[in-house]
């Protein structure tokens, strides 16, 4: 049987992958954001998942607001990156691992969630950024399997449906009969709103609210209206329903074994934790 180690939350601003790929990690701007992520990536090397879900949502490089899914799993062989106009590098492409991916898809629409299977599909910063993060020079990187979630065009989904799937997927996980250990990350967040009247809004006490919640009481978190996290954690605060969807996977008790949050990173609340089950 599948069992899911627990999960990991990281911002994916495309500034961090530009970083990257210039080695800018020790300077003093980028530094206090970087010194969050050896912490996560010994954890990885400690657990050695065969498997990575990769929770983000697109930002227009393979929907776009004519055709946007609600949600939406990737069932490829492989995913590439592409130039999404930020200046990052093409990386080599993302192993997937397809059956895996259609034994979800099949579970969770029979548990009633209406899934957009893609067996096509580009991944932008949202995906990349936090894998090069995870995984900086490949080893040990597990094949991934993408779910990708409207957080662009409204009505984008509730907090509470967010949680849901993200429960109706840790039973897809758990009915795989192969003996496979999994991972679960969500990207994006945490507050930051990136155009408009409140551009550069970013709210460190909300975020730090959600850090707390998300350990302790995510269905508290439920409460919140999706008006609510718009007003609260900016336009593109909405991101925070990837670490939902991500937290709903992790079963009911969570150990919190590392957390860094970091304002800001470009425009953004840079949040990164790493939740482990305990059930
Ligand atoms: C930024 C943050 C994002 O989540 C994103 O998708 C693009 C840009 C930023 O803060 O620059
Ligand atoms: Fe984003």
């Amino acid at each position: 049987m599948a069992r899911i180690l627990g999960g990991i939350t990281t911002s994916h601003i495309p500034a961090i992958g530009k970083a990257i790929a210039e080695g800018q990690q020790q300077d003093p701007y980028w530094k206090p954001f970087f010194d969050g992520y050896p912490k996560v990536r010994e954890w990885l090397g400690d657990q050695k998942p065969d498997i990575a879900i990769v929770i983000y949502n697109d930002h227009g490089l393979a929907f776009f607001l004519d055709q946007m899914p609600t949600f939406a799993i990737g069932a490829a062989h492989e995913y590439r990156n592409a130039d999404e106009g930020w200046g990052l590098p093409a990386l080599d492409p993302f192993p997937g691992a397809p059956e895996i991916s259609w034994q979800i898809i099949e579970a969770m629409v029979a548990d009633e969630f209406d899934i957009t299977s893609c067996q096509e599909l580009p991944v932008d910063h949202g995906f990349a950024v936090p894998m090069q993060l995870f995984w900086p020079d490949r080893k040990g990187m597990p094949r991934v399997v993408p779910v990708s979630a409207n957080t662009v065009q409204h009505p984008i989904p509730t907090l509470k449906r967010c949680l849901d799937f993200g429960k109706s997927l840790r039973r897809a996980i758990q009915a795989i009969p192969d003996d496979l250990s999994v991972v679960v990350l969500g990207t994006g967040g945490l507050s930051h709103q990136l155009d408009g009247e409140r551009a550069g809004f970013i709210n460190r006490e909300f975020d730090e609210m959600c850090m707390e919640k998300i350990v302790s009481d995510p269905e508290a978190l439920t409460k919140i209206s999706r008006y609510d996290l718009i007003r609260q954690a900016g336009s593109q605060g909405s991101e925070f329903l990837m670490w939902m969807m991500m937290r709903g996977a992790l079963g009911d008790r969570v150990t919190a074994l590392h957390r860094n949050y970091h304002i800001p990173i470009s425009n953004t609340g840079a949040g990164t934790m790493v939740l482990q089950c305990d059930d």
